[in-house]
């Protein structure tokens, strides 16, 4: 036996025992006589202690000697310490060390091994096992472990059944690109990795599965943010028999459960938003409902009273900030700075100060009367001591740029507090998106999302306002799941192809598979995926999902420590038909 306790279960009760304990060394403290050496593993930290007099003296000596991260054993007395640490749980004990050995010895790592530690990004991601030891990252692994046994034992009782389905599949439409895989058995062929299981869970209905879960890994070629990776994790569903409202249902069910067990959070029944609401109120379809700032539509209000700057555009919009009417006019220029960075791109801002004592003060005062400004006052729901900022533009990008503003001003008053949750369901997404540059319309979700029933007629005669029987579940600002009903049907699903673009062949080609099977008794099925990735990091407190991903990609979608991707021998190209490759690499 290696050991005979771990680093974080003995305390005082322990007092007088033999031990035997294993682990890294994480910090040495010499004090001439006496050393003492930090013993970390996986459960804690444990000080061991050799003494000049009190351990064996070829003990002592070898302690002299360790460095940093080696791994050792040792066997040892628990002693009480003289001077107590009453924040770790094993704080008031030490081992008087009789026995040491060197297990492996360790490199000076090249950042240390610490909460605070002093490695920058790359460094880390590069000796990401190193990393992987530090407490705090270590940590985030383990909730994640534990969100994902609360959902795999929910969805199992609710008689789930986890299905594997295959990674080497052929393109499913979801509308980024793929990572593809050139086959060596089939020249010049291809596989592609899933998005997502879509088409595979939807077999499994019409093979009578009924309810179907999966942890699975998508892939999607785009590009990353702090919420995106190439390689992400789906908890992915589907159900039989069901409807919209029993979907909701469900996963509304599951997210409950799992506030309560996790985080201790009771959450009450979500708020539901149709997608044209989001964007009407909240400039975003992923709206963070924690807190107020509501859009203020101010158009009707403001226009057409002279004043060209809001006279000449699409829409005039306005939010209140709690508490903003005392904010300096130095503030109010860096709000103002910040929405003219390119990356918002907005032309300007009008604010108004609604001061507490009734009158108002705005950069517009030629133009407006407190009159006019009272009822900004109203439509953007401001109260005495509130700041109103405005913004005019065209629609869309007013709305987006009003909606960064929000977010960031939220973010910057603490009101994106992280251990404060609130969900949402957003839906009556539209079905069908016109695209330009192809000239054809594109599927908002995907391909396989029914319209809701009352606007199947539209898709007729104005397929652009046919809603979809789709819904996505939006938590603390974030989406963390989309899903839908869909067509089991292969008139619909035809007409939605013909739409889509799809000649007869093509769609055959492509979805051959899924529109043959629908002849054969396809049940009414309909599902959603949660992004887990994103769930873990907003339940523990983040919107960065790499911390949670055990070995991440960068942002340039490359893993750096083993250093993928990269490029094949010429041999390796050749056995898959890809040796011109080599040449341009
Ligand atoms: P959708 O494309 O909305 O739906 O994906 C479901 C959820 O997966 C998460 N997600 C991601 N997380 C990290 N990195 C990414 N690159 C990434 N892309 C998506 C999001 C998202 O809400 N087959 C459908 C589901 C269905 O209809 O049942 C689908 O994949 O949290």
């Amino acid at each position: 036996m290696l050991r005979s306790h771990h680093c974080g279960e003995l305390n005082e009760n322990h007092s007088g025992e033999e031990v035997i304990l294993a682990g890294w060394v994480q910090k040495i403290r010499n004090k001439g006589f006496i050393v003492w050496i930090d013993l970390r593993d996986r459960y804690g930290i444990t000080q061991l202690v050799f003494d000049e007099e009190r351990s064996p003296k070829a003990v002592y000596n070898k302690s002299l000697e360790l460095g940093r991260e080696d791994v050792i054993q040792i066997k040892g007395k628990v002693i009480e310490r003289e001077s107590k640490n009453p924040n770790m749980p094993s704080g008031g004990i030490e081992i008087l060390v009789r026995e040491l050995t060197l297990l492996s010895a360790s490199k000076t790592p090249p950042f240390t091994i610490e909460n605070e530690t002093d490695g920058g990004d790359e460094l880390r991601m590069q000796y990401r096992y190193l990393d992987l030891r530090r407490s705090r990252v270590r940590e985030n692994l383990i909730f994640r472990h534990k969100v994902t046994m609360v959902v795999r034992n929910f969805l199992s009782q609710a008689e789930f059944i986890d299905v594997e389905t295959p990674y080497l599949i052929k393109s499913t439409p979801e509308g980024a690109r793929d990572f593809v895989v050139p086959s060596r058995m089939n020249s010049g062929q291809f596989y592609a990795l899933p998005q997502s299981p879509q088409t595979f869970k939807q077999l499994l209905m019409i093979a009578g599965f009924d309810k179907y879960f999966q942890i699975v890994k998508c892939f999607r070629d785009e590009d990353l943010r702090a919420d995106r990776q190439p390689e992400f994790t789906q908890i992915d569903c589907e159900m039989t028999f069901v409807e919209k409202e029993d979907v909701l249902a469900q996963f509304e069910a599951l997210i409950q459960h799992l506030l309560k067990k996790i985080k201790g959070v009771e959450l009450g029944d979500f708020p539901r938003i149709t997608f044209a609401e989001a964007i009407e109120k909240y400039g975003n379809d992923k709206p963070d409902i924690r807190f107020g700032m509501t859009f203020g539509d101010l158009s009707a209000l403001v226009q057409n009273k002279g004043f060209n700057v809001f006279d000449s555009e699409e829409l005039v919009v306005g939010i209140a900030v709690p508490g903003g009417a005392n904010m300096s006019r130095k503030e109010i220029d860096g709000w103002i700075e910040w929405i003219k960075r390119p990356q918002i791109g907005a032309k300007g801002l009008v604010w108004v100060k609604f001061n507490k004592d009734g009158s108002y003060k705005s950069s517009v005062d030629k133009f407006f009367d407190s009159e006019d400004l009272s009822l900004w006052a109203t439509a953007t729901g401001a109260n005495a001591g509130d700041l109103i900022f405005v913004m005019a533009g065209p629609t869309q990008a007013t709305r987006t740029r009003l909606s960064a503003l929000r977010m960031e001003i939220a973010e910057q008053m603490g009101l994106r507090n992280p251990e404060e949750f609130a969900a949402l369901w957003v839906t009556d997404f539209p079905l069908l998106e016109w695209d330009e540059e192809t000239k054809r319309y594109h599927a908002i979700h995907h391909p396989f999302t029914a319209p809701r029933k009352e606007d199947i007629g539209l898709l007729d005669s104005n397929p652009a306002d046919a809603k979809a029987n789709a819904y996505d579940l939006v938590l603390n600002g974030n989406e963390i799941g989309g899903g839908s009903i869909r067509i089991h049907d292969t008139a619909l699903q035809e007409k939605i192809f013909d739409l889509l673009g799809f000649t007869e062949k093509e769609a055959q080609e492509q979805f051959g598979f899924l529109m043959d099977a629908f002849k054969y008794g396809a049940p009414p099925h309909g599902g959603i995926a949660l992004g887990l990735d994103r769930l873990v990091a907003i339940l523990g407190g983040s919107e960065t999902i790499r911390d949670f991903i055990a070995f991440p990609k960068n942002n340039n979608g490359r893993d750096v420590m083993i250093n993928a991707p990269a490029a094949l021998e010429d041999a390796q190209l050749n056995e898959l038909y890809l040796k011109s490759l080599s040449k341009n690499p």
